[in-house]
């Protein structure tokens, strides 16, 4: 089995737990980090089977040059994990536009741009010999169900769907598989990075539904899963002989996929209307 795994932003949560499960796995591990003191202290952390990359997905010329040490030191990869992302919320009326390009670069185009860099070591060339990697696209249960004030991230995500089928599609040809993973609400940092976020929107003529916001997102990280419950699927998408395309995890399944997928577009417009300004049920990732 290719022993190599390249996971985005592992500095903290669903990045970081993966580092751990992965590595524990016997697997060697490049993992990208933003700061350097994340790299060092990961490197301490790990002093074996692991190479921090630093750089910024927004900074495509950083991540060439970080990534010239996986060229280096392997000529194939088992998996590429995309997990990096922020979640920008705000009504789509108010979002600047600097946000929403930001919302998209980071979500989407960077995730095009690092999966094309290392496709021939995942073994998109008829020449290649070995087993084909996997790649792995952290997306979200927003990728599949809509939610307003969410827009940007749900529209960032709605296209990480769309690329993981088209590069699933495409990439078929060399065996490389491409999987989604959809989680709801999972135990990290990004909770407690969304808290106050809408509050810049107080003045408009939002306010109303906006007022129950950090609410709506203690209640969301009170029910959320543990990370680990992402970093086990994630070995399972990187093992199993024949894994699914897409993996929805999210402790009340049957009712997302209900809202998400059967339910008439207007009973769901009214059921979200009804339960935004109650702050119990919209959740922001
Ligand atoms: N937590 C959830 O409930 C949930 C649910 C569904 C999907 N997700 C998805 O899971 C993924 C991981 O999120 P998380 O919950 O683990 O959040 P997190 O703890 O905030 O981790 C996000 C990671 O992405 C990195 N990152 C952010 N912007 C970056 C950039 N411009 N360049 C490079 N790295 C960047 C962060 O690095 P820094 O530490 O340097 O910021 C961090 O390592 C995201 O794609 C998110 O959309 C999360």
């Amino acid at each position: 089995m290719n022993k190599s795994i390249v996971i985005t932003g592992v500095s903290t949560g669903i990045g970081r737990d993966a580092l751990r499960l992965l590595h524990s796995k016997g697997f060697y591990i490049f993992g990208s980090v933003r700061k350097e003191e994340d790299a060092t202290a990961l490197s301490k952390e790990y002093p074996e089977r692991f190479t921090p990359l630093v750089f910024d997905v927004q900074d495509h010329k950083s991540v060439i040059e970080a990534s010239g040490v996986v060229f280096d030191k392997c000529h194939v990869l088992a998996g590429l994990i995309n997990n990096a992302g922020v979640a920008i919320p705000g009504p789509l009326e108010h979002l600047t536009e600097e946000a929403f390009e930001r919302q998209m670069d980071i979500n989407v185009k960077a995730v095009r741009r690092i999966t094309n860099l290392f496709l021939p070591l995942l073994g998109a060339s008829k020449e290649f010999k070995g087993t084909p990697g996997r790649i792995i696209n952290i997306s979200s249960v927003s990728g599949l169900f809509s939610s307003p004030f969410n827009g940007a991230y749900s529209i960032s995500k709605h296209a990480l769907e769309s690329m993981t089928d088209v590069y699933r599609r495409e990439l078929r040809r060399y065996g490389i598989k491409v999987i989604a993973i959809e989680p709801g609400p999972i135990k990290t940092n990004i909770w407690q990075k969304n808290l106050n976020s809408l509050d810049e929107f107080n003045q408009t003529e939002y306010y109303d539904v906006l007022q129950n916001a950090n609410k709506i997102i203690e209640n969301a990280e009170k029910s959320a899963y543990p990370v680990a419950k992402i970093s086990k699927l994630i070995f399972k998408c990187i093992t199993l002989k024949n894994p699914k395309t897409r993996y929805i995890v999210h402790r009340n399944k049957l009712a997302f996929k209900l809202m998400a997928f059967y339910l008439p577009n207007k009973l769901v417009d009214w059921l979200i209307h009804k339960t935004l300004g109650k702050g119990e049920k919209h959740r922001p990732v």
